[in-house]
């Protein structure tokens, strides 16, 4: 099999989309490689691209997430460094609209998340009609793309109406978060029928991704808001040199990581029995937009910033310890310091999977930095994790001196789709 035929062989749904024009022979190779890539749940570790002696060196994001899979990619898979989020809402009451919508999005993903254009392509359609892809990510690597979909509680009912049918569909364990002391939430920032989660090494990679879908939705969906992030906040991969967040502190440190699949089985991934079936193998995600006030932090003593957290700023180690990774000793923190207060051992054994991106939309107006973090965690239970957590850290932790948190949303994420030809939201609506 040629490389063409061998690339079209793993594309979605029948395989007519091309490769993204600009490409290298090699980097094709590379991403063709359903063989070589990261395992279906996107653990472990990334695939290796394929060499090919006519062809000039390929960078490492040259590298595709497997779409296909037992859980969706883009959560225990390791950080990309860029992040375009986006909150629909559905603005049709056409059941049949919906699932043909999500039915597109699906192929689309499966060929973007592949360095494939969408459907016809960006160029070779009718000149007289707009082409299937928008045309910006041409010539740029797959970027590790992943795209992860959630479903909001409005989607199953909205001001205690049922909404597509599917009211007694919805889990218990999406809950309407509770108001949290300190709460500022921006309802334009806040909530979503539909959630999309973009995650790549190239910022064009993620946007492209957000906008195709987008597109593909119109009349179906409009954005309610999108939020970008970099410098990825967390890590799931703990080998890997643990990113800082705006504070300068190193952030990830502990986390669960996307190789633990104890943990994620312990604390991620809904098992048979927890809710509904449809959800078994899926996660719950919380996302918060985090706002720092960076002036006030930057005026703080070393001392306090490091108080906040009961680490050491430039090593990260706990205090009392002398490095990073050593076992923290709580006691030896100040009681109201984040990650005292945060630890599993204060909190019978809770750990969520942190995959938060670092944000900076401008200025406030006020001469401040619109700054913060972008907080994302996902989980096996919302009541029993971020709830619970939040609502400890929102009334005692020392960081709330200099944070604010002004958008909240709460997401249902599906099983992954496991082949070509099912769809995004199947288990929920088949
Ligand atoms: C702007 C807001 C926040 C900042 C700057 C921040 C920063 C940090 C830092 C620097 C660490 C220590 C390094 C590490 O182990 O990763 C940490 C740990 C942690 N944070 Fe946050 N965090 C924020 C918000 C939150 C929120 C909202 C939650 C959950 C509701 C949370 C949960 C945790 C947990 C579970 C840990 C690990 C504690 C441990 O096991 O040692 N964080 N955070």
């Amino acid at each position: 099999m040629d490389v063409e035929n061998e690339q079209q062989a793993v594309s979605a749904d029948g395989g007519a989309e091309k490769p993204r024009a600009g490409l290298s022979r090699r980097a094709v190779i590379g991403w063709a490689g359903a063989g070589v890539a990261i395992g279906a749940a996107g653990v472990g570790t990334v695939a290796a691209a394929t060499m090919a002696d006519d062809a000039p060196a390929a960078a490492p994001q040259n590298l595709d997430v497997p779409f296909y899979g037992e859980h969706q990619s883009g959560i225990s898979t390791p950080v990309q460094d860029r992040l375009h989020f986006a909150a629909f809402d559905v603005i049709t009451e056409d059941r049949d609209a919906l699932i043909k919508m999500l039915k597109e999005w699906t192929k689309a993903a499966a060929s973007i998340t592949g360095g494939r254009e969408v459907g016809g392509g960006a160029v070779g359609v009718v000149p007289q009609s707009p082409p299937d892809d928008t045309g910006e990510a041409l010539g740029l690597p797959a970027s590790r793309l992943t795209l992860t979909i959630g479903f909001g509680p409005t989607l199953f009912e909205k001001d205690g109406k049922d909404r597509f049918g599917l009211k007694a569909k919805r889990p218990e364990a999406l809950v309407d978060l509770p108001k949290f002391k300190g709460d500022r939430l921006e309802a334009n920032r806040s909530g979503g029928d539909i959630c999309i989660q973009a995650c790549a090494d190239d910022p064009q990679v993620a946007v492209h991704a957000i906008r195709n879908l987008a597109r593909i939705g119109m009349g179906v969906v409009n954005v309610r808001w999108s939020q970008l992030g970099f410098g990825k906040t967390s890590s799931t991969t703990p080998d890997s040199q643990t990113p800082r967040n705006l504070m300068g502190f190193k952030d990830g440190t502990h986390n669960i990581a996307g190789t633990d699949a104890d943990s994620l089985a312990r604390h991620v991934w809904a098992a048979p029995g927890d809710g509904p079936d449809w959800m078994t193998g899926g996660s719950y995600l919380v996302a918060r937009r985090i706002r720092m006030t960076i002036e006030t932090w930057d005026r703080a003593s070393l001392q306090d910033q490091e108080d906040t957290f009961g680490r050491t700023k430039i090593e990260g180690a706990p205090y009392g310890k002398q490095k990073e990774r050593d076992a923290p000793d709580l006691s030896a923190m100040p009681a109201d310091s984040h990650v005292r207060l945060a630890h599993p051992d204060s909190n019978n054994g809770l750990m969520i999977l942190r995959r938060g991106y670092s944000f900076t939309d401008g200025t406030d107006g006020l001469g401040r930095l619109d700054a913060g973090l972008f907080f994302l965690a996902y989980q096996r239970d919302t009541r029993k994790a971020f709830v619970p957590l939040q609502t400890k850290l929102a009334a005692n932790d020392k960081l709330n001196e200099y944070i604010t948190h002004v958008g909240s949303a709460h997401f249902a994420c599906p099983p992954g789709v496991r082949k070509p030809g099912e769809w995004w939201g199947q288990t929920l609506f088949g």
